[in-house]
């Protein structure tokens, strides 16, 4: 490097337009080379975004003209050269290079711009996440937590954790992941919601955000064994006002996205049309409504059941936003859901389903407070009584009518950036069948 390097400023590719004219420093990966006679083009990204470095024959020396002849994809690079305004470049901007240092080679990249399967990829995933692609769902998986956070804090939620070691289930026993606690037997949490309960009658309006698990043998489109989860959790709440929480909550993330994502959207070629009506007041659908609309498109739907994929389909298929299934039959949902007092055979509960497909993205309810009728769920649903004496002291000691839910930033991400698949929505998938890498 030239003697001036400690005056150079460094600079990440998204904040290279504060430095036009000026001569500065970039960090990253090649992608990719092409090269003329004289000129070697470069496309350099560096994770926050992609440049063009043009380097001539006549700004560099011989050796180092030579030396970038040979540069491979993904080898770490450190480049200098004054940065340059252009209407055509990508990102508006392209540097010329009149100065390089090789970090770390890369020899043989094994994802290379042709086509590859998607078994491949996946084995690949630790590489596979430099692709232009990865990064924009990546990014947008970030903005969408950080609309949670914002939109939550914003508006009275302290953010309170919930353990991920559990000592019992929360949304049934048959999908735990079993795991030794220094000889006694403990489980990966499905959900923080029980805790949850706890720390809203201590703080009112809360929200845990983490990773669950859940053990189920489905290898759905749809579904991960590990995913995170963003748990809202209201004291003195009914369920219609949980309802009118979540089409805010899920309009602020999509709308968010839209505004601050919009070049990582492009990217995906998403259809933006269909993000753009995600505005409240968000459709209401009775279950009962639901089966109807299952019926008449010639379903066989027993009442009582839960919707399937397909279901939820045929019925999200007939709204431009997410839609809020409410009043589920109990006998299909949690033990802890709150029954109607008018009709004890369905719930005060909702599930929101995402337009064009994508499923059931929010799980919701209003919490059984009375202590009788918890306990005799927890007998009716065969959950040892003991591990959940906590859980009913919080019906003991000032029981107040409260609800939440919680939302999947899976299947949040997978619907917002438009995927096929929830394998792509989180860095390392954890599936049916792949654990790796
Ligand atoms: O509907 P679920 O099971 O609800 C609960 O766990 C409640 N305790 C939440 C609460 O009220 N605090 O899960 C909530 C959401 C689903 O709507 C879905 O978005 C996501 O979590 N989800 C999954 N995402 C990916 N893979 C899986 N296997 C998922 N299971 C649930
Ligand atoms: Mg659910």
């Amino acid at each position: 490097m030239s003697e001036t390097a400690v005056e150079i400023p460094i600079t990440t590719i998204e904040d290279i337009g504060n430095y036009n004219e000026q001569t500065v420093r970039v960090r990253g990966w090649l992608r990719t080379k092409r090269s003329s006679g004289k000129i070697h083009f470069l496309i350099i990204r560096d994770g926050t975004g992609t440049i063009q470095g043009v380097a001539s024959k006549n700004d560099v020396t011989p050796e180092m003209f030579e030396q970038m002849a040979g540069l491979t994809q993904e080898t770490a690079i450190v480049v200098t050269g004054p940065v340059r305004a252009d209407k055509r470049a990508p990102g508006g901007y392209e540097m010329t290079v009149n100065d390089l240092v090789v970090v770390g080679e890369s020899a043989d990249f094994p994802i290379t711009p042709k086509e590859h399967g998607v078994d491949f990829l996946m084995d690949h995933r630790h590489l596979w996440l430099r692709s232009q692609r990865q990064q924009a769902i990546i990014r947008i998986r970030h903005e969408i937590m950080k609309a949670c956070h914002d939109w939550l804090d914003d508006h009275g939620f302290l953010r309170v954790d919930s353990p991920i070691l559990t000592p019992a289930a929360c949304e049934g026993t048959t999908t735990l992941f079993q795991t030794d606690y220094f000889g006694s037997p403990a489980f990966l949490t499905q959900s923080g919601q029980l805790y949850n309960e706890a720390h809203a009658m201590a703080f009112g309006r809360v929200y845990c955000f983490g990773p669950t698990f859940r053990a189920e043998k489905s290898k759905t489109r749809r579904h991960l064994m590990e995913f995170w989860m963003v748990e809202p959790e209201m004291a003195f709440t009914e369920q219609e006002e949980n309802q009118e929480v979540q089409e805010q909550f899920v309009s602020y993330i999509v709308q968010t996205v839209l505004e601050k994502r919009r070049r990582e959207l492009e990217i995906l070629e998403r259809d933006l049309t269909k993000l753009e009506p995600v505005k409240p007041p968000f459709p209401r659908l009775s279950y009962d409504d639901a089966v109807k609309v299952l019926q008449e498109a010639g379903k066989d739907f027993r009442w009582g059941d839960d919707f399937g994929a397909e279901d939820e389909t045929i019925i999200s298929d007939k709204f431009d936003r997410p839609v809020l299934i409410h009043s589920y039959p109990v006998e299909c949902k949690a033990f802890y859901m709150k029954s109607n007092p008018e009709r004890p055979e369905v719930a005060r509960c909702a599930d929101m389903l995402a337009p064009e497909g994508y499923g059931e993205i929010i799980g919701g309810g209003q919490r059984e407070d009375n202590l009788a009728v918890l306990e005799q769920r927890i007998e009716e649903h065969k959950l040892p009584a003991e591990a959940y004496q906590w859980y009913l002291d919080l019906r003991r000691y000032g029981s107040v009518p409260h609800a939440g839910f919680g939302m999947g930033i899976e299947r949040v991400v997978a619907w917002i950036c438009g995927l096929e698949h929830v394998r792509e929505t989180i860095p390392f998938a954890r599936l049916l069948y792949r654990m790796a890498p």
